[in-house]
């Protein structure tokens, strides 16, 4: 399979994106779960190291899109190791190798270039 990261210069998106003010609101992983798509009322979230980003306006987190398996959760697990499984869509990424660590934090700069951050997943570790 092709992996790959994010692109590695700048993160920037193709198309500026206007972004609203961090936000520091707890949310609880169970919120965060339901979050996932499959409520229409509800925004589409993706946490990165207890970050919560708003990844509504992109489909792919949607429920059919192709990267809907992070919707909801903590993915920096997954997003770190190039994973899309389910199972490693989880926020534990402390014993991965150097290299993933950093592939993480680049995923981190590349959403909180597109996504705004609507608050942190409560009780998460995230330094
Ligand atoms: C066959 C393998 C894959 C192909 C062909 C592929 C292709 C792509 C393409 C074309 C984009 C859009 C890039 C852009 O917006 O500039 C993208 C984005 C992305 N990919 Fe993949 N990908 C693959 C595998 C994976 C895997 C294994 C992961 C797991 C971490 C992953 C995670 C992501 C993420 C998080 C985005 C960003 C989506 C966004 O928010 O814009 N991809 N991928």
């Amino acid at each position: 399979m092709v992996e790959h990261e994010p692109e590695p210069k700048r993160f920037e998106p193709k198309v500026p994106v206007q972004l609203d003010p961090p936000k520091d609101d707890p949310i609880s992983p169970e919120e965060l779960a339901k979050c996932d798509g499959s409520d229409p009322s509800r925004p589409t979230l993706v946490a990165i190291k207890g970050v919560v980003f708003d990844v509504s306006r992109n489909a792919a987190y949607g429920a059919s899109g192709q990267y809907r398996v992070f919707a909801g959760k903590d993915a920096s697990r997954a997003l770190a190791s190039s994973s899309l499984k389910p199972e490693d869509c989880v926020p534990e990424w402390y014993d991965l190798p150097d290299k993933e660590k950093t592939v993480l934090d680049e995923w981190f700069t590349f959403f909180s270039k597109r996504y705004n951050i609507v608050g942190k997943v409560e009780g998460a570790k995230n330094t």
